[in-house]
């Protein structure tokens, strides 16, 4: 049988969790694509470095030139993480024309197009599977499911750190800081975790979704961001009095309100928590699972679910990777899929501002009257309605939170009320404020 020799860089949780798959199941892999994959050297930080899963000492080196220049290795996996030494191992593997398998969402955010032009100007290819959702297949079935398809509009729960810590926080009470630990620990969580509780994780595999859906590439300063960290256990449980549960989502909407301009069609994409309906499937994805909800102009509406990080699920993307990028290395086909391809309509990433949703807002106010009048004529002046008010029994001491569900509005508008509603003498700490999506 045809052997091909793997040279990989980065031997953490998913380096480990790539070696030990391809243990357990290169021999099914060699069975089904004619090819078996061999690794031949696995290049880390430092040898003495506590794994997942054991890589013996003979595979190692601290030199990723060693294995990336290696010119018995014909592939290479870039499993390092980061935009630094990554992008100088990505770039170095595709001159020399060897195809890289990449899970690096952060790096393909930042550099994606150059890459994309380099792996073309020497004939390889670059290959990405494991950078969105983990084990989840979502950019083939983007990418060759959807062929038929224009994507008009995709929900993802994309980020496993996020979802775990906010199932946690909502079935447990837990606590933020705990729960994140515990995320690291399982090697779910991104270094540093900034990354995904801020939500750039989300943003940049948000980003890659909607360039595949779309076929235009969108660089992340055009993908408004909100991470998690403003929630609280009150919000999550006044979301749940409603009938909702906060998720962090990656939205790529065709906006339905606005006729195409010059042909172009105007997408919202954005990262932010969001209150979905408790009924809705997208909101009983727990833990580190991720799921994203894909609406086709011929297919109608798909779920896609599995889990979203963690070594097993992250390896299983990449092997899918590897048996790819070994059939077109033996066919010679290195170009049959190009990375990226161009959409046929161009396409306008409307400002967040000019986006209408739903809001929920939390205020902290003084419990006096007069308060909600003088709250709600600022809404009125702006023009935003109120659907419903909570102020809750029970809260004792002079600030107690008040909670409004607004009606649709343009996101700068709510934006803008709310900005003066926190400067009234009677709101006593910043307004908490989340957008509604119903997810039709
Ligand atoms: P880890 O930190 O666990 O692993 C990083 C690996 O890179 C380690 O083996 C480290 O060596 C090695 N490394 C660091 N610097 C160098 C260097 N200069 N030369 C050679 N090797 C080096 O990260 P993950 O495995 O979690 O993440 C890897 C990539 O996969 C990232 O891009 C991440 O975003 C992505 N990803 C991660 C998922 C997850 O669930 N963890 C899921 C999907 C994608 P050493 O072991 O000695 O420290
Ligand atoms: N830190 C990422 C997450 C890893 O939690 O989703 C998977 O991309």
């Amino acid at each position: 049988m045809e052997v091909l020799n793997l040279g990989m860089v980065g031997g953490g949780t998913v380096g480990s969790g790539v070696f030990h798959a391809l243990q357990q199941n290169g021999a099914l892999l060699a069975a089904r694509i004619g090819i078996r994959i061999h690794v031949r050297k696995v290049a880390v930080k430092s040898v003495e470095e506590p794994r997942p899963y054991p890589i013996p000492r003979r595979f190692l080196t601290t030199n990723w030139r060693e294995v990336v220049e290696d010119p018995q290795v014909q592939l290479v996996t870039e499993l390092v993480g980061g935009t630094t030494v990554a992008r100088e191992v990505v770039e170095t593997a595709l001159r020399l024309g060897k195809p890289v398998i990449t899970a690096n969402k952060a790096l393909l955010s930042a550099h994606g197009p150059a890459l994309f032009a380099e792996a073309e100007r020497h004939g390889t290819n670059l290959y990405f599977e494991a950078s969105v959702c983990g084990g989840i297949p979502i950019l083939k079935a983007l990418r060759e499911g959807f062929v038929g398809n224009r994507v008009t509009a995709l929900y993802g729960i994309v980020n496993g750190t996020c979802n775990y810590i906010l199932t946690r926080m909502t079935q447990e009470r837990a606590d933020f800081q705990t729960v994140l630990r515990e995320a690291q620990q399982e090697g779910y969580a991104e270094t540093p975790p900034d990354l995904d509780i801020d939500g750039h994780d989300a943003q940049h595999k948000t980003g890659i979704l909607a360039s595949l859906a779309h076929g235009h590439w969108i660089p992340a300063d055009y993908i408004a961001v909100e991470g998690i960290r403003a929630i609280t256990p009150l919000d999550l449980q006044f979301a749940a009095q409603l009938g909702y549960t906060i998720k962090l989502l990656g939205i790529v909407k065709q906006l339905k309100e606005r006729a195409r301009h010059q042909g172009e069609v105007p997408l919202q994409v954005s990262v932010y928590p969001a209150l979905v309906p408790s009924d809705h499937v997208l909101a009983r994805v727990q833990g580190v699972y991720n799921a994203v909800f894909v609406r086709g102009d011929v297919v109608g509406d798909t779920l896609f679910y599995g889990r979203g990080a963690g070594k097993d699920a992250t390896a299983s993307a990449v092997l899918s990777d590897l048996a790819d990028a070994a059939l077109d290395v033996r066919l010679g086909t290195r170009r049959r899929r190009p990375a990226f391809v161009k959409g046929p309509d161009a396409v306008r990433v409307v400002p967040l501002d000019d986006v209408v949703s739903r809001s929920f807002v939390r205020l902290s106010v003084i419990d006096q009257p007069g308060v909600l009048a003088r709250i709600a004529a600022v809404f009125g002046r702006a023009r935003i309605g109120i659907a419903s008010v909570i102020q809750p029994e029970g809260h004792t001491g002079e600030v107690v939170p008040l909670i409004l569900m607004l009606h649709e509005a343009p996101d700068g508008a709510v934006r803008k009320a709310l900005d003066r509603i926190a400067r009234l003498p009677v709101v006593k700490a910043p307004p908490v404020r989340f957008r509604v999506e119903s997810l039709t």
